[in-house]
C-alpha cells in the first residue's frame, strides 16, 4: 500500500450518466487521481468537453470520448471506473477490454458485487481475463457494496455466534440523482408501477440477492434458500412535490424492497431496503441477534451518491496494490479514506 507522496493514479471514467458526471468531479478534487479521459456511448455527448456539462466549475481540458478501444489504445492510465449499467451482461465486455488493455478496473455495477451464483460464467471469464492480465476488478457502491453487505459482515467480528442478521436502510429519496428516484417509480400511480416493475422497465433496487449472497459466503452460513420479494409500491398519503416530481395523493413515492436468505426454513438474514420521497427518519441499522448482540444505527443514513463515489475513490489505490483476478467487496483489504495514498512508481 503506497504511503509517500509521490503520483497520482490515472483513472479513466466510463459512463458518464447521473453518477459518472458526479464521479468524474470528485476525481477532479482528488490531489491523488489524474482524471485522463472520459468515455461514454451516448451519441449526445461525443466530442463535448466535460467542463460544459459539470455542474461544478472546473477546469479540465478532457472532451468526452465515444470509442473506448481508441482510449485505450492511445491513453497511458491505471484503472478504469465503469459506471454504466447494473447488468453484468452489458458491463462484461467493457470490463474485459479494460483488463487487457491492462487497466485495473473498479464497477459499480450492481451484479458485478458477488457475480459468481448468478452469473457464474461470465465470473469465470472476468476471472481468467483479469489473471490473464495480472489486473484486479472489482464490484463496488454503498449498496451493493458496503452497507447492506460489507458492514454487517464486519459486524460480526467480535460475535463468538451469531443467530440472524437484519439490515434496514430507510431512505429519504428525494435526495438522492434523478436516475435513482426515476428506478424506484417516484411519480407513478401503482399500476404503472406494477407495470413498469413487471416489464423491467424500472428496476427498483438492484443487489440485495447479490449482497446476501456475499454474507453467506463471508460467513459460512450454508443458507439453502435466497429470495427477492417482490418490490412494493409505498402511497403518499398527502400530495408532496420535490425537486424530481410531483406525487398526488394515491400515487407512488418509492417502494419497499425485501431479501432474506433462509436455512431449512428459517430466516437467517433479512435485508429491508425502503428508499422513498421525504422518508423519515433516515436510518441505516444492523441488529446482530448473537453473542454479544449488536444493533448499530447509522443516524440520518448514508447519502446514497456521495457514499458511493467515496466508496470509488478510496478503492482506487486498494484495488491498483490487490493481488490479480476478480474480487469482491469481502475479499479486498478493510475500505477506508485514501486520499492520503499516492502511487509509488
Ligand atoms: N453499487 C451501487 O451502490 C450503485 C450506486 C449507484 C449507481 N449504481 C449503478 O450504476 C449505474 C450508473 O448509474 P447512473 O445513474 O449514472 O446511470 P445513467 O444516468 O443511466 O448513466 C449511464 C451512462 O453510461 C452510458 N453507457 C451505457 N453503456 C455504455 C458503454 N458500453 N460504454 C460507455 N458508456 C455507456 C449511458 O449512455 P446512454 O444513455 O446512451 O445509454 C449513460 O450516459 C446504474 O446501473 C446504477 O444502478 C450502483
Amino acid at each position: 500500500m503506497p504511503t509517500s507522496k509521490s503520483q497520482p493514479f490515472r483513472v479513466i471514467q466510463i459512463g458518464f450518466g447521473s453518477l459518472g458526471q458526479h464521479i468524474t468531479s470528485s476525481i477532479l478534487k482528488r490531489d491523488n487521481l489524474e482524471l485522463v479521459s472520459v468515455v461514454d456511448a451516448s451519441p449526445e455527448l461525443a466530442n463535448k468537453p466535460i467542463r460544459e456539462l459539470l455542474q461544478d466549475d472546473i477546469d479540465s481540458d478532457v472532451t468526452i470520448a465515444d470509442d473506448l478501444s481508441s482510449v485505450l489504445d492511445s491513453t497511458k492510465a491505471d484503472i478504469a471506473i465503469v459506471a454504466t449499467s447494473s447488468s453484468l451482461e452489458v458491463v462484461g465486455p467493457t470490463i474485459e477490454e479494460c483488463l487487457g488493455s491492462g487497466l485495473d478496473v473498479i464497477s459499480i455495477c450492481e451484479e458485478l458485487s458477488f457475480p459468481y451464483q448468478k452469473k457464474p460464467g461470465l465470473a469465470e471469464s472476468l476471472n481468467r481475463v483479469a489473471k490473464q492480465n495480472s489486473k484486479t476488478v472489482v464490484g463496488t457502491g454503498i449498496n451493493p457494496g458496503y452497507l447492506m453487505d460489507l458492514l454487517p459482515i464486519v459486524l460480526t467480528g467480535p460475535c463468538q455466534n451469531v443467530d440472524t442478521i437484519r439490515v434496514t436502510r430507510h431512505m429519504n429519496s428525494s435526495h438522492r440523482r434523478p436516475s435513482f428516484q426515476k428506478k424506484i417509480g417516484t411519480g407513478m400511480t401503482n399500476q404503472e408501477f406494477r407495470k413498469n416493475i413487471d416489464e423491467g422497465k424500472i428496476t427498483g433496487h438492484v443487489g440485495l440477492v447479490e449482497s446476501i449472497q456475499m454474507i453467506d459466503a463471508a460467513l459460512n452460513l450454508d443458507l439453502d434458500e435466497i429470495e427477492e420479494l417482490p418490490p412494493e409500491a409505498i402511497i403518499a398519503d398527502s400530495k408532496i412535490t420535490n425537486s424530481f416530481a410531483t406525487v398526488e395523493k394515491g400515487d407512488v413515492l418509492g417502494l419497499k424492497s425485501v431479501g432474506v436468505g433462509r436455512r431449512k426454513g428459517e430466516e437467517i438474514v433479512t435485508l429491508d431496503f425502503q428508499a422513498y420521497a421525504e422518508a423519515t427518519p433516515q436510518y441505516d441499522e444492523v441488529i446482530i441477534e448473537g453473542l454479544p448482540r449488536i444493533q448499530q444505527r447509522i443516524e440520518g443514513g448514508v447519502q446514497g451518491d456521495h457514499g458511493t463515489i467515496g466508496m470509488i475513490l478510496n478503492l482506487i489505490p486498494i484495488v491498483i496494490n490487490e493481488s490479480p483476478g476478480l474480487k469482491t467487496m469481502k475479499d479486498i483489504p478493510v475500505p477506508r479514506n485514501t486520499m492520503r495514498f499516492w502511487k509509488e512508481e
